[in-house]
């Protein structure tokens, strides 16, 4: 709970307003100060009123107030908060955020502010599927804000599917990760995760095993000390924490681009499994059957981001963690990769199949230093992921 901390809270105006009620609720009762603000939009859902009681404070509403003018410039607002919420985030809040717009109180809030904003997205399935929402959805994150939800569900309005505003423990534990008083408090970590998908044309691709469980593990057990995580993550079967900037990613030569983009960092963790290879010859179209053979793929050598990462003596982060996934002989191997790729640890796994550890709940892993080789007892992907965050505070403490 963010005890003692001052939270602005903007409230857009969806059905999930309704919700925002108990969020107010809760974070007083937790002890956090609540600065609520009220869309126009967001009156026609909860009202002033009902606001100002549970926040026990003033509410700012989008109707021009000389008064409040006087008593604090509106794009001041946000200088004693710590975090600004936006719950719920509808499609509107959400394109005007992404486009920078500042025509009302709200946008302008979130235009004028250099404190992180946390948003909880809440539409219409369709509304949230559509292309418009999800390319906002990615400009938002790759701004850095950090988002909780949405879930899925039924909906008010009688569709099933992605677009329920998160539930208030999950956005309050969202909250407590963004706040997190942490040991890596104010550290900038770069977390790389899931697989990569390499083009054949515009319907297939080729990919590979990795669920991204360990990476978003280890992101989140990150966020948990306090670290400021930037998460690029390639196409994933697990969602991605919260609490953390997302970076979504297709092929390696993106993953590479937007490692780049957002160094420097203090530590790094690869822990994607990057494909080796693209095709060199992907076609523009799908590839047909045409009677004339089978086709013929070529192959280039894809970048090798940790490598590249580890190699760069310009902004290179003080420590870099990588992965090595082996099927036999683990330790030798991994310890000759550590050297090949001039990272400072590497967390080696034993991958071979009958093991279960690929696209599994466990992992067991031998962490590679410069000092030598330990072995940790086989256990969940969330342990071995606390435990190498802890490593990691411990190491650029
Ligand atoms: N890695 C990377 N970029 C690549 C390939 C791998 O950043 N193009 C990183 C992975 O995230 C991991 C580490 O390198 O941290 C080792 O990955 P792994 O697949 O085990 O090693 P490879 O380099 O592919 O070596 P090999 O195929 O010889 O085992």
């Amino acid at each position: 709970m963010p005890a003692g901390r001052h939270i602005l809270l903007i409230i857009g105006g969806g059905i999930a307003a309704f919700k925002t009620l108990d969020l107010i609720r809760r974070l007083r009762e937790g002890g956090a100060q609540v600065t609520p603000v009220l869309t126009r939009a967001g009156e026609e859902f909860v009202t002033p009123l009902s606001v100002a009681a549970l926040a026990a404070a003033k509410v700012y509403r989008d109707l021009f107030d000389l008064t409040d003018e006087a008593e604090m410039g509106h794009i001041e607002l946000s200088r004693a908060a710590d975090l600004i919420v936006v719950a719920p985030a509808t499609a509107d809040l959400m394109a005007k955020m992404a486009g920078g717009l500042a025509g009302d109180l709200a946008s302008t809030l979130l235009l004028a502010t250099d404190k992180r904003v946390l948003i909880a997205p809440s539409m219409n399935v369709r509304m949230w599927e559509h292309p418009a929402t999800q390319r906002n959805l990615d400009t938002l994150q790759r701004d850095g804000n950090l988002t909780v939800g949405p879930n899925e569900g039924d909906m008010a309005c009688g569709e099933y599917g992605p677009g329920r505003m998160a539930e208030v423990p999950q956005i309050i534990a969202a909250i407590d990760a963004a706040l997190a008083d942490g040991p890596l408090k104010g550290k900038h970590i770069l977390v790389t995760s899931g697989p990569t998908h390499e083009p054949i044309d515009p319907v297939r691709y080729i990919a590979n095993r990795s669920s991204g469980a360990q990476g978003t593990a280890i992101a989140a057990a990150l966020a948990a000390l306090g670290a400021d995580v930037t998460f690029v993550t390639g196409p994933a079967d697990v969602p991605p924490p919260q609490g953390v900037r997302v970076v979504r990613v297709q092929t390696a030569q993106d993953m590479m681009a937007a490692v780049e983009t957002a160094k420097p960092a203090e530590a790094a963790v690869f822990a994607a499994a990057v494909a080796d290879w693209r095709v060199a010859n992907a076609g523009a179209q799908k590839i047909k059957k045409d009677g004339k053979g089978l086709p013929k793929l070529d192959f280039a050598e894809n970048p090798d981001i940790l490598a590249t990462v580890s190699q760069k003596t310009d902004g290179r982060p003080k420590l870099v963690v990588g992965f090595a996934a082996e099927t036999d002989d683990v330790i030798a191997h991994a310890t000759a990769k550590r050297a090949r790729k001039g990272c400072d640890w590497i967390v080696a796994n034993d991958v071979s199949p009958g093991t279960g550890i690929m696209g599994g709940a466990e992992n067991a892993v031998t962490l590679i230093t410069a000092e030598g080789s330990e072995t940790w007892d086989r256990m969940s992907k969330s342990a071995v992921a606390a435990q190498l965050a802890a490593r990691i505070a411990k190491a650029l403490a």
